[in-house]
């Protein structure tokens, strides 16, 4: 009697579909759905079918010559990317999109009966996070902190954007909706010496990028030091205009100099010729 109940029971899980196989995939990529079956025999009615309509999309049975898929339904979102196995039934979908996630079932009918059922999360490529220094903070430089925040632009869902000090996670905002953008800040002592990251991730996938301190967080002093340098080459060049005016000065002078010596020089010579004319 307890045998017949757990057969029962086994049975009833097996029909509502309990055993489901949970399948991920990069958003782009192909995913196959296993039959378990390395040989599928000969008169087994392999039927695959998809979402809640549980629209037919692959049919296959060896002894009538049925190998086919039917790409158009429900809406056409299989289109060229259906390829089905002819030794073991099996179904890839190949280039996936998001629209791809969902439930796909197996039903072998023949000598014996069973069914599979698979639940496929297509997830998206994931962006670089990018780190940058919270302007608005620069102005108080007075403070030994740097702020900084990451930030990543997507229209995924199922993301995670984390701040990391070397292995371990300082803070971390989720999303499950679609959002558009995310982002987290930090503070940082300048002269800390840790190794920070920020990541950005999904179930099944991540993308980090490294904080580098020296370039981000000097945006205020290099900022100061280059009004110094600038200034600095201002006032140099200022001399140098001073300079060349001196210069231009000088010489006009030297010029002047000399054409007085050389009136000096002619007034001599005239009064010379004027001597010679009086004798
Ligand atoms: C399929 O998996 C997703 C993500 O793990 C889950 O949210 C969803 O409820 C599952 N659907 C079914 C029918 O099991
Ligand atoms: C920059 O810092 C200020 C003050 O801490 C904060 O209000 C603002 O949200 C920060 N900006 C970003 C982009 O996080
Ligand atoms: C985000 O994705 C949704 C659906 O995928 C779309 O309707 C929306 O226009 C997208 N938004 C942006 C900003 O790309
Ligand atoms: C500077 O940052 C540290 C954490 O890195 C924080 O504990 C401290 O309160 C911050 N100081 C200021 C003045 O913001
Ligand atoms: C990011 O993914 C790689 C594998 O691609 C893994 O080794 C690493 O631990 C992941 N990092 C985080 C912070 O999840």
């Amino acid at each position: 009697m307890i045998h017949l109940f757990v057969l029962f029971c086994l049975c009833w899980w097996h029909l509502t579909g309990v055993f489901c196989d949970s399948v991920s995939v990069m958003e782009g990529d192909s995913v196959t759905l296993n039959t378990d079956l390395t040989e599928i025999r000969k008169d087994d009615d392999i039927l695959w079918k998809f979402g809640a309509e549980k629209s037919l999309i692959a049919k296959m049975n060896k002894k009538k010559q049925i190998f086919s898929t039917y790409d158009d339904v429900p809406d056409g979102r299989f289109r060229d990317r259906l390829k089905l196995d002819d030794h073991s039934g099996s179904l890839t979908i190949t280039n996936t999109r998001t629209e791809h996630a969902g439930v796909y079932q197996l039903d072998i009918s023949g000598a014996k009966k069973s069914s599979k059922t698979f639940n496929v999360s297509v997830y998206a490529r994931l962006p670089v996070p990018v780190i940058s220094s919270n302007s608005s903070q620069c102005s108080s430089s007075s403070s030994s902190n740097c702020s900084l925040v990451c930030s990543s632009v997507l229209n995924v869902s199922h993301v995670t954007l984390s701040w990391y000090k070397g292995i371990s996670v300082l803070s971390s905002i989720s999303v499950c909706d679609l959002s558009i953008s995310l982002s987290l800040p930090l503070e940082v002592e300048y002269q800390d010496k840790n190794t920070y990251s920020c990541v950005l991730n999904n179930p099944i996938s991540n993308q980090t990028t490294h904080l580098d301190i020296n370039t981000l967080c000097n945006t205020c002093a290099v900022s100061v030091s280059l009004i110094v340098l600038i200034s600095s080459a201002a006032a140099g060049s200022l001399m140098i205009v001073v300079a060349v005016m001196i210069c231009c000065i000088c010489r006009k002078r030297k010029k002047l100099g000399q054409e007085i010596k050389q009136l000096m020089h002619m007034l001599k010579y005239v009064t010379f010729i004027r001597h010679q004319f009086q004798y």
